[in-house]
């Protein structure tokens, strides 16, 4: 399960309003691989294809392995509630054939204007830019639309895409942290965070934020 960011930021009673009202009201973020949009049912088999392809779940390690088809409901499902209580959304980008091209997992934590970030891409869209691209404008969306302040990520030790990725987005690497797997195991990968006021996006014409 995911754990609140190291960073300890303090969120009043009115922007954890916001920010669960945000969530719940979310539509779609776009990106340069499709338009992403929160996830229901309708979307298991479309995520199950994606998740069953190891060069999208392999490095996730929220994801069991293998995954099957009832975890992928149940997964849909428990996120639905979280995304009710603002606590979470989870996200499903699709292209203008509606192709599904990528998912994002959102944990949020609105009593500290805080997320944690995990997802991944279409194994045939990858290594193209447009993973950093897209997750460009998903931590813009976050930061501007939906109000946070801090994103957290985390990748294994190997995952170099995600390491340049982040690097290159600004991201700083904090002290590792030991996280749980789906199986009950212990991983210790990688861990970033970013502040809303150090986020330039390389990609937007807008590049100026309030502060804290
Ligand atoms: C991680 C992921 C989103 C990155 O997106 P991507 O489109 O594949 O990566 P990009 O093309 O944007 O490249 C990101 C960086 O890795 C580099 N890179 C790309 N392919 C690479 C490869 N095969 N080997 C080494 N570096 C590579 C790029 O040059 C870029 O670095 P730079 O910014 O310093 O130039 C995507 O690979 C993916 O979905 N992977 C599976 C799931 C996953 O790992 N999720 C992240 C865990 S939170």
């Amino acid at each position: 399960m995911a754990q609140p960011p190291d960073t300890v930021l303090k969120a009043d009673p009115a922007e954890r309003v916001a920010i669960c009202r945000a969530l719940r009201d979310v539509s779609t973020v776009e990106t340069p691989y499709g338009v992403y949009r929160p996830a229901t049912i309708d979307d298991a088999d479309a995520f199950f294809t994606l998740l069953a392809d190891p060069h999208v779940s392999g490095p996730l390690y929220t994801i069991p392995k293998p995954v099957t088809r009832d975890w992928v409901e149940r997964w849909i499902e428990a996120h639905q509630l979280e995304a009710a209580q603002g606590a979470g959304l989870l996200m499903l980008a699709r292209d203008g054939v509606n192709q599904p091209t990528g998912f994002v997992d959102l944990q949020v934590w609105s009593d500290r204007a805080s997320a944690e970030f995990g997802g991944g891409i279409s194994p045939d869209l990858q290594s193209a830019s447009l993973g950093t691209r897209g997750a460009a404008a998903l931590f813009d969306w976050l930061f501007q639309k939906i109000d946070i302040r801090l994103i957290a990520m985390t990748n294994a030790l190997n995952n170099v895409r995600t390491e340049k990725l982040l690097r290159h987005l600004g991201f700083v690497r904090l002290t590792d942290r030991v996280c749980v797997a789906e199986d009950g195991t212990k991983r210790l990968p990688m861990y970033w965070a970013l502040k809303r006021e150090d986020w330039r996006s390389p990609y937007c014409k807008e590049e100026t934020h309030p502060g804290l």
